[in-house]
């Protein structure tokens, strides 16, 4: 149950600190990337993912916080907790905008909350036992779930590419803020898991079924977004080839460059603090707009 070697100042510092923020949306254009839907859309897929898969990583967490035994680790998953609900409460008032501007995402978000709350939710008749394994097989999910937040948000902190095609200040700043508190909270849902089993074979499955997954719901939302877009009425059909034109005008990250950071992730040397910087996130959580107003 030993948690794994990492530079001790990393935990020492880590004191996550859930930033209440607000975002105005009223003047947010449908594509809030000029000219550019499929990458406006691409990326609009969090917010048809993230408010129900956050709101289940909060169940999943508050659900293991008797089974922790180490007092440091049990403030960094209550810190998490409280930063992934705000960030689930933010996506979703980017939905409510989206419903608002016609664009009706809410048959895509049953399919996600049926995967969450029927596929993943609480099973009734379980063994203490049987409870304990699959409360821990979900944490596995939810840290390879983290390992792709954190790569995002390092991404999106590092994606000068959005600024030159002059995205909506307020949408980068959702994106950057919440960005840099999952590269700030990387690190402990895989302390969670390798506190709850130390074993690669968990790790591994976690990955295995988590990503391949994330990945069929990002390309089934990218279709059903151009799809639902009143304004394009089906006339844009995603492709590789335009994926990739797009990840080279540095608006959205290089597909080869995820699946790289994915393999990085079955290292048996594998830490998350290995991954994005702190003390950038950190600096953009110091000037982000929205961060400041909410430490006022
Ligand atoms: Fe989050
Ligand atoms: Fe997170």
């Amino acid at each position: 149950m030993s948690r794994p070697a990492v530079p001790p100042a990393v935990h020492d510092a880590l004191v996550l600190e859930p930033r209440d923020v607000q975002f105005d949306w009223a003047a947010l254009p449908l594509h809030w990337i000029p000219d550019e839907p499929m990458a406006t859309h691409t990326i609009n897929v969090l917010h048809l993912l993230l408010p129900e898969g956050e709101r289940w990583f909060v169940e999943v967490f508050k659900d293991a916080l008797p089974l922790i035994t180490d007092d440091q680790l049990r403030e960094e998953v209550l810190g998490f907790i409280g930063q992934e609900a705000i960030h689930a409460e933010a996506h979703q008032e980017v939905l409510d905008h989206l419903l608002g501007q016609g664009l009706d995402p809410r048959p895509y978000v049953r399919q996600v909350s049926w995967l969450f709350q029927r596929i993943l939710g609480p099973r009734a008749g379980q063994s203490p036992l049987q409870q304990r394994e699959y409360l821990i097989e979900r944490v596995a999910f939810v840290a390879a779930i983290e390992h792709f937040t954190a790569f995002l948000g390092n991404w999106v902190l590092n994606s000068p590419g959005l600024d030159r095609a002059k995205a909506d200040p307020t949408m980068l700043d959702l994106l950057r803020w919440h960005g840099a508190e999952e590269v700030e909270h990387r690190s402990v849902a895989y302390d969670l898991m390798v506190h709850l089993d130390p074993g690669y074979l968990r790790r591994l499955r976690g990955m295995a079924i988590s990503g391949p997954t994330l990945v069929h719901l990002w390309i089934r939302g990218v279709r059903f977004l151009l799809a639902a877009d009143p304004s394009l009425r089906g006339s844009i059909r995603p492709t590789w080839r335009e994926a990739q034109r797009i990840a080279r005008r540095g608006l959205l990250p290089e597909p080869a460059r995820a699946l790289r950071s994915a393999l990085r992730y079955f290292r048996p040397s594998y830490h998350p603090t290995q991954e994005g910087s702190s003390s950038q996130a950190l600096a953009y959580l110091a000037t982000s707009p929205a961060a400041r107003a909410a430490a006022h």
